[in-house]
């Protein structure tokens, strides 16, 4: 039988983490850095996995959010990711009291999730993305809340098996805040709320940039695999990263999505390639891509992302109304009703989100991202195919779509083949 909430062996404490103790304390809680406690053992345990950049301020960003939680567990591919996350957060005096890790709760290997997942009553989900789909179904099939960073899947089998576990999700009253953190930041929370509102009228038009130099690259050992050097270097690898529109521009198109009132586009047509990225250390990743999105209303985006060495960078998104022009990067709009963001007071994207997450777990009131994190991610996905393949896409059949970038084993031998598309060659599946 699959428990509805937290399980803990201590009825009194399982009692707090199913409601009533908890909405009674909740009432008082403030909207941020809530350093809530009550007699009851209340302690959130909470699970890493995936120690990485990420993970590891999510972990941070997690143990702030609320005084009562303890990080408990960590899991990642390589051992020595969790040692390296582990020190850094032990480090930090500000939370380091909330941090109880013993070796016998850290865990190396693709199995470690199972481990993690076992030892907390929240997860919080930063592989690279390709994992996302089979560690969000587990820990929902575990009656888990998690926080889940973006991009939810890589491709169409991924993204269908995410929306599945969403719907469970929210079927039984876990909560599920994603990781699209401007979602969370309240300039743009009040920028595209006035869009809604009819600031700058109907909706003609949108443009957005994810346009940026390079990024890490961690080198390869003769020790290491081939399937060890690429998760190592997951964002080269269309498996593991989904490529670059998935992986980073997808918050450009998640505020495009957002802007949309989260109306999917009905048509994708996208071309890119790699002009710079001609080595082999780069995987089978594109380096540019350039979408249009069209929507049932007429309504186009015309979206660009790129990751070139030297080249300019430009992180921005307009949205363009028949009264004036939002710019939602920079929280202001132009036109008959002009108005910029002068909000004061800390607005931290990442920190909020956990707040948020916290704060609805203490409630008992759940929480679910899903339907907006599945359908951005879907929207990097059907570009990519569409550049791969050189089609045009319906968004129909983008979700159709049948390829699956699962290799054959989770081992640490061979790894995926790396070919790299070819427009017009490249068959869309
Ligand atoms: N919201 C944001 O602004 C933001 C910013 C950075 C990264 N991210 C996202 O967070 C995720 C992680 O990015 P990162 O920058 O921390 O990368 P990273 O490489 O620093 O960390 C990823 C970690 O996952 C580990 N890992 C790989 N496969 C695993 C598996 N099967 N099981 C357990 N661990 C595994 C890796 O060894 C690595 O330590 C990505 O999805 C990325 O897109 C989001």
């Amino acid at each position: 039988m699959i428990s509805k909430h937290p399980v803990s062996s201590d009825p009194s404490r399982r009692e707090f983490l199913r409601t009533g103790t908890v909405a009674a304390a909740a009432a008082a809680l403030p909207l941020r850095g809530m350093g809530f406690h009550n007699s009851v053992d209340d302690t959130l345990k909470v699970g890493l996995i995936g120690c990485g950049g990420r993970g590891t301020g999510a972990a941070f960003n997690a143990l702030r959010a609320d005084s009562a939680t303890k990080l408990v567990a960590m899991g990642d591919a390589f051992a020595d990711r969790v040692e390296s996350s582990l020190s850094g957060l032990q480090g930090n005096a500000g939370i380091a009291a909330q941090v109880d890790v013993p070796p016998e709760r850290r865990f190396s290997g693709f199995d470690a999730y199972k481990q993690v997942i076992e030892a907390s009553d929240v997860v919080l989900l930063a592989t690279p993305p390709h994992f996302r789909p089979l560690h969000v179904e587990a820990a929902v099939e575990a009656g888990r809340h998690l926080f889940v960073e973006k991009p939810v899947a890589v491709d169409g089998p991924g993204i269908r098996r995410m929306m599945e576990a969403c719907r469970k999700a929210a079927d039984k009253g876990l909560s599920l805040v994603s990781g699209l953190c401007y979602r969370y930041q309240f300039a743009k929370q009040e920028t595209v709320k006035r869009i809604h509102d009819g600031a700058i009228g109907d909706l003609v038009s949108l443009q957005c940039s994810y346009n940026t130099g390079g990024l890490w690259h961690r080198g390869r050992k003769p020790a290491w695999s081939e399937m060890e050097y690429q998760v190592r270097n997951w964002l080269y690898f269309n498996w593991l990263s989904g490529d670059h529109i998935t992986e980073q521009h997808i918050h450009s198109l998640d505020k495009v999505l957002w802007a949309m009132g989260d109306q999917t586009p009905t048509r994708v047509t996208s071309s890119g390639g790699r002009i710079s990225r001609i080595d082999d250390k780069y995987g089978d990743i594109y380096d540019h891509f350039n979408t249009v999105y069209q929507w049932k209303n007429g309504v186009k985006a015309f979206s660009s992302c790129r990751q070139i060495i030297s080249a300019s960078s430009d992180v921005s998104d307009f949205a363009h109304g028949t009264k004036g022009t939002a710019q939602i990067q920079s929280h202001r709009i132009e036109g008959e009703n002009a108005w910029r963001w002068r909000g004061d007071g800390p607005d931290d994207m990442y920190q909020n989100e956990h707040d948020v997450l916290f704060r609805s777990i203490r409630e008992g009131s759940a929480i679910n991202n899903g339907d907006y994190m599945c359908k951005s991610t879907m929207m990097a996905i059907a570009a990519r195919m569409s550049a791969y393949t050189g089609k045009s896409l319906s968004w129909d059949e983008a979700m159709a779509s049948q390829e699956d970038l699962t290799p054959t084993a989770y081992a640490w031998g061979d790894a995926p083949t790396v070919r790299i598309p070819r427009p017009g060659v490249t068959p869309f599946v």
